[in-house]
């Protein structure tokens, strides 16, 4: 338990809760820097953080307007870029940046404006990727190359989404790490002790802060979570569903 909050000696009296009428309901996931190529061979860069993942998969929530989105669907691929906390200033650059010209009518009143590079805006680097022709972003410590699986449109006939929205699922093909984002004792996991992502919840900016807890979903092997023909030769074969 060293270097863990004691938490369990807190007493916590549950809280009063009251109904509140929220415009939405972001709580705080990772920043995503999605990179995509455009019709005519150059990259768009795009922060989004409506992101999630599954194993090798990862579900995007994009607003259909998105330069980023019609990409996407028409060359089948992206890189996400995962920033650190501390590359903050520079996604923050990217905010209210589009790489479609003319900007999308929707977002015209809240101040978006046409960037044709996005990744000098951002002062990253574009470098070719392994599996996919799109450039991944140098400088981020974890890049994952990935091909499009299935589009999903969104809240559809959800009278508090204000604009169409698609969940984009996509595959992951390629994992590039930082070095000093992995464990010692294995060059394949990230040490999440050293991995710190930028986090964006209800529109601010915030760090992971510290470890807080022991946790028992991570007391079994992560090997796990691979499909069998995928393990190494000495991992069980139990499976983890999570
Ligand atoms: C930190 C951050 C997080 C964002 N998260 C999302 C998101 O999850 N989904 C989304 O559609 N837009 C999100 N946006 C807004 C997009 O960046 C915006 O739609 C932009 O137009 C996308 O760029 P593109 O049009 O060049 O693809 C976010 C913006 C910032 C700065």
């Amino acid at each position: 338990m060293s270097g863990k909050l004691q938490l369990d000696a807190i007493k916590v009296a549950p809280p009063d809760t009251v109904t509140i009428d929220p415009a939405i309901l972001y709580m705080g996931t990772p920043v995503v820097l999605i990179s995509s190529l455009n019709e005519d061979g150059t990259p768009n860069l795009a922060p989004m953080s409506s992101a999630w993942w599954l194993g090798w998969g990862c579900m995007l929530g994009l607003n259909r307007s998105s330069k980023t989105v019609e990409n996407i669907l028409r060359t089948g691929q992206c890189v996400l870029n995962l920033p650190a906390e501390t590359q903050v200033a520079s996604v923050d650059r990217l905010a209210l940046t589009t790489g479609s010209n003319p900007v999308p009518p929707n977002k015209v009143p809240i101040g978006f404006r046409y960037v044709a590079d996005k990744f000098r805006l951002a002062g990253l680097t574009p470098v070719p990727s392994d599996q996919v022709i799109v450039p991944r972003a140098l400088e981020c410590p974890v890049q994952l190359e990935a091909e499009l699986a299935a589009v999903h449109e969104f809240g559809v006939d959800n009278p508090r989404i204000r604009t169409p929205m698609k969940a984009i699922e996509v595959r992951i093909v390629r994992v590039h790490a930082a070095e000093n984002i992995l464990r010692n004792d294995n060059k394949d996991r990230i040490d999440p002790e050293k991995w710190r992502p930028l986090i964006m919840s209800f529109r601010e900016f915030y760090g992971l802060g510290c470890n807080l807890h022991n946790s028992r979903l991570a007391e079994f092997p992560e090997e796990l979570f691979k499909p069998v023909k995928f393990r190494q030769a000495s991992a069980a074969t139990a499976d983890a569903d999570t």
